[in-house]
C-alpha cells in the first residue's frame, strides 16, 4: 500500500527545466525522454572506461539515506564524482537525527555549507517532498526512494535498459511480477513504461501482494505467474519487501518459490526473446532462480550499469541551471 503522501512540490522551474526529481508522475514525457537521451550519452559498454566530465566542478551533493542501499547510493556518489562534483555522505543512523535533530534542521545545516543538491531516501515517503519545499531556490532535491511510493531514477534506468535491448518501449508487453503492493520500483517503472507508450503492462502477483484496486490504472492483473508472463517482451521480477510487512503477512519463502519463483521452465511462457529485469537486491531461490538471474535473458547487470548514467543525466539536468 503506498504510504500517505502529499503532492510533490513543482519539479520544474518557471523556464521548464528540471529542478527537483521527486516522482515520475506528472513529469512531462518530453522531460523523461530527454533524461533518457542524456543517459545514453553517459552510458558506456562494460569494457570501456566510465564517462567523465567536469560539468559540475565546484558543486556539492549531499547523500542522506535513512534506509539500506547499495546500488542507488553508490551510483549517485559515482555519478556526482564523475561529473566533477564534491560529495558528502550522511549516514543517517550515525547523524544528529539520533540526538533528536529534525530532517529540516539537518538540511538547513548542510545548506549553510553550500550544498547544491540533496539526494534523499527515507521510509517516510513525504521526506523528499518536504525538504524540496523548504530549501533555498538554487538547491535541488532528488529522491533516492520514498517509502513504497516512488523511486524515480530506478524507473528511468529500467526504461533505459528496456529501450537499449528492445529498441523501443512503444508496443511492448511488460509484466511486473511479485511484491507489487510494497514496491516503489513497480510504481515508478510503471509510470515510465506507461508514459513511453508500452502497449500492455501487467501486474502479476499473489492476491496478498497486489496493490489496491485504484492503483496502476489501465494495467491488467494476473494471479498466476505462467499466464501473467505469457507472450511478454519484458519480465520484471521484484523482491518480497519483508521490511514493509508485519511478521504474520510475510510469505513462506519455500512455498513462494514453488508457486512464484521465476525459473527457466516458467520463463518459457514469455516470448522467446523476452528480457528479465530485477532492481536488486535479489533473493535467489525465492523470487528468481539463479540460472535465470545469470542466464542469457537477464539484463540485470545492465540495469546497474545504466543506474550511474541515469543519475549523471539527472544531476546534470537539475544542477547545471542551479547556482552559478
Ligand atoms: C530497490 C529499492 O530500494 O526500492 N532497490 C534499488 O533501489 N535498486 C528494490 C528493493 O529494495 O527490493
Amino acid at each position: 500500500m503506498p504510504d500517505s503522501y502529499r503532492r510533490p512540490t513543482a519539479q520544474l522551474r518557471a523556464d521548464g527545466s528540471l529542478r527537483h526529481l521527486l516522482t515520475l508522475e506528472e513529469l512531462p514525457v518530453q522531460v523523461i525522454r530527454s533524461l533518457l537521451e542524456r543517459s545514453e550519452h553517459y552510458a558506456r559498454p562494460f569494457a570501456q572506461p566510465a564517462a567523465r566530465s567536469d560539468l559540475l566542478a565546484g558543486r556539492t551533493v549531499a547523500i542522506m539515506f535513512a534506509e539500506p542501499s547499495t546500488r542507488t547510493r553508490v551510483s549517485f556518489e559515482l555519478a556526482s564524482r564523475r561529473l566533477g562534483a564534491d560529495v558528502v555522505n550522511i549516514e543517517v543512523q550515525l547523524s544528529s537525527r539520533l540526538k533528536g535533530e529534525s530532517v529540516p534542521d539537518t538540511v538547513a545545516t548542510l545548506e549553510s555549507m553550500h550544498v547544491d543538491a540533496f539526494v534523499l531516501r527515507d521510509v517516510d515517503p513525504s521526506v523528499p517532498d518536504l525538504v524540496s519545499s523548504s530549501v533555498a531556490e538554487h538547491i535541488s532535491v532528488l529522491s533516492g526512494g520514498a517509502g513504497s511510493h516512488s523511486h524515480p531514477t530506478q524507473g528511468l534506468l529500467d526504461a533505459l535498459t528496456v529501450r537499449q535491448h528492445k529498441g523501443r518501449i512503444e508496443g511492448l508487453r511488460i509484466a511486473i511480477v511479485g511484491d507489487i503492493r510494497h514496491s516503489r520500483v513497480a510504481r515508478s517503472s510503471w509510470h515510465a513504461f506507461a508514459a513511453l507508450g508500452a502497449e500492455e503492462i501487467r501486474i502479476v502477483a499473489p492476491r496478498g501482494l497486489m496493490p489496491a484496486d485504484d492503483e496502476f490504472a489501465r494495467c491488467t492483473r494476473h494471479t498466476s505467474l505462467e499466464s501473467g508472463i505469457a507472450d511478454c517482451d519484458v519480465v520484471m521480477v521484484l523482491r518480497i519487501q519483508k521490511e514493509r510487512m508485519t511478521a504474520a503477512s510475510i510469505p513462506d519463502e519455500v512455498s513462494y518459490f514453488t508457486e512464484w519463483g521465476l525459473t527457466a521452465a516458467r520463463l518459457r511462457s514469455a516470448k522467446q526473446d523476452a528480457i528479465v529485469l530485477h532492481p536488486q537486491p535479489m533473493n535467489r531461490g525465492v523470487e528468481i532462480a539463479s540460472d535465470v538471474a545469470d542466464g542469457p535473458q537477464s539484463v540485470i547487470r545492465d540495469q546497474v550499469r545504466n543506474g550511474v548514467a541515469v543519475r549523471m543525466a539527472v544531476l546534470e539536468a537539475t544542477l547545471l541551471r542551479g547556482r552559478r
